[in-house]
């Protein structure tokens, strides 16, 4: 009996030493997984056989992770993280994961993501990371996201967005952006319009919905309207709208100037709602109406030319078939008057 033990335990230990698995672990030789959820670890455990192609790490405490932690295992294709502690992704964490696809990093401390962090993983196409703290994303995620179809953020701290991060993942299928604290001001323009291209192009997402400013807080940023945003120093996403309102953006931008000289910080004010924008459209809705009037005189006038030289002509015309016409019938035997008929007809 104790003899059967030491040799199933001496056989597992042979094993592990064999196939390479840590301790902790359950390693599945046929799916070249590695289980390692729940079991305490702070750390990334090392032994992790190279031909691991799915490395479960979920429900750990796993604060920090090592520049060179993957490095043993470049062919990871799933890596899961999730439930963990890290809060400090440094850029060289994931360096040489050419074959990784899906990264989960869902429920942990992450805060802050540098531009480079996943720059080396080429084929990657899940990004969850949501349910973590993050108050910015980089204006990009590196420079390999094309194949990037998930991007998960919800359950953030993100007030804003660039327009630009998510441009430069053309593959995108969906992204999930609730619960953040998003703020609603003209600088969420470019995401507005962003992200009702992206719908239009039968992309999936589960919205925006405004957290700031108090008078927009629960509502749906596709459901506020432009004209609400007011006015922010000019983006290259507000050409086009101040494009729009020609006039009257070159009034706001003025008053803007002033206000910036007066104190330093007023970008925030900048974005504060415009107190009346319905001058603006009132404006557009009469000049609207003359245009359409203008138009509609200038047809009506037209047709009643035609009408006149249209009346014109039938009376001349038929005075002239009176006095040229007539006589010929007078004249004209049944046989002259039969074709020159039949061909009028
Ligand atoms: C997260 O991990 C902890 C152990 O670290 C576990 O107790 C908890 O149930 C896990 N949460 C979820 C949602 O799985
Ligand atoms: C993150 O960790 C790296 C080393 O891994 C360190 O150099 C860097 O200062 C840390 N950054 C923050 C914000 O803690
Ligand atoms: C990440 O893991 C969580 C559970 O830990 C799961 O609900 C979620 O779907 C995973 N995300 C992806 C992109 O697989
Ligand atoms: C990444 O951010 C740094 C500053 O934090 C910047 O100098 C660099 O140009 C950025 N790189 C990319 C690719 O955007
Ligand atoms: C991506 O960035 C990394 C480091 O920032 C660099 O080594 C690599 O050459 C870049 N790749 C491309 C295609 O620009
Ligand atoms: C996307 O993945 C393909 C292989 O599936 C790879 O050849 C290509 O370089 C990747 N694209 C980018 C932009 O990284």
């Amino acid at each position: 009996m104790k003899g059967d033990l030491l040799l199933v335990s001496s056989i597992i230990v042979l094993m592990h030493m064999v196939f390479g698995c840590p301790e902790k672990c359950l390693c599945h030789q046929t799916s070249k997984t590695v289980d390692c959820r729940n079991q305490g670890l702070v750390e990334i455990p090392s032994h992790i056989p190279p031909e691991t192609l799915i490395l479960q790490l979920q429900n750990n405490h796993i604060w920090r992770i090592n520049q060179n932690a993957f490095s043993e295992t470049p062919l990871l294709k799933i890596l899961d993280l999730s439930n963990n502690s890290v809060s400090n992704l440094s850029s060289g964490v994931f360096q040489g994961l050419r074959y990784l696809q899906v990264l989960n990093l869902t429920k942990n401390l992450i805060y802050y993501l540098e531009n480079k962090t996943f720059s080396s993983l080429p084929q990657l196409k899940e990004l969850d990371l949501s349910s973590n703290s993050i108050l910015n994303l980089p204006e990009t995620l590196g420079n390999n996201t094309g194949n990037i179809t998930l991007l998960s953020v919800k359950y953030n701290k993100l007030q804003r967005l660039d327009r630009i991060l998510l441009e430069s993942l053309p593959n995108l299928k969906v992204v999930l952006f609730k619960n953040n604290p998003w703020e609603c001001t003209c600088h969420v323009i470019g995401l507005k319009l962003w992200l009702e291209s992206f719908l239009y192009r039968g992309g999936i997402s589960d919205g925006i919905i405004c957290s700031t400013p108090e008078n927009r807080k629960g509502k749906d940023l596709l459901k506020v309207p432009y004209e609400m945003y007011g006015t922010c120093p000019p983006t290259a996403a507000q050409v086009h709208l101040a494009n729009i309102h020609h006039h009257s953006s070159e009034h706001r931008s003025s008053l803007k100037h002033t206000h910036h000289n007066e104190n330093g910080e007023s970008s925030h004010s900048d974005c504060e709602p415009k107190p009346k924008p319905r001058p603006v459209s009132l404006r557009h809705a009469i000049a609207t109406v003359v245009i359409t009037g203008v138009v509609c005189g200038i047809v009506c006038l037209m047709m009643l030319a035609a009408a006149v030289y249209g009346c014109a002509y039938a009376a001349i015309t038929a005075k002239y078939h009176r006095e040229h016409l007539a006589p010929v019938t007078e004249l004209g035997s049944p046989e002259e008057k039969e074709p020159f008929d039949s061909s009028l007809a």
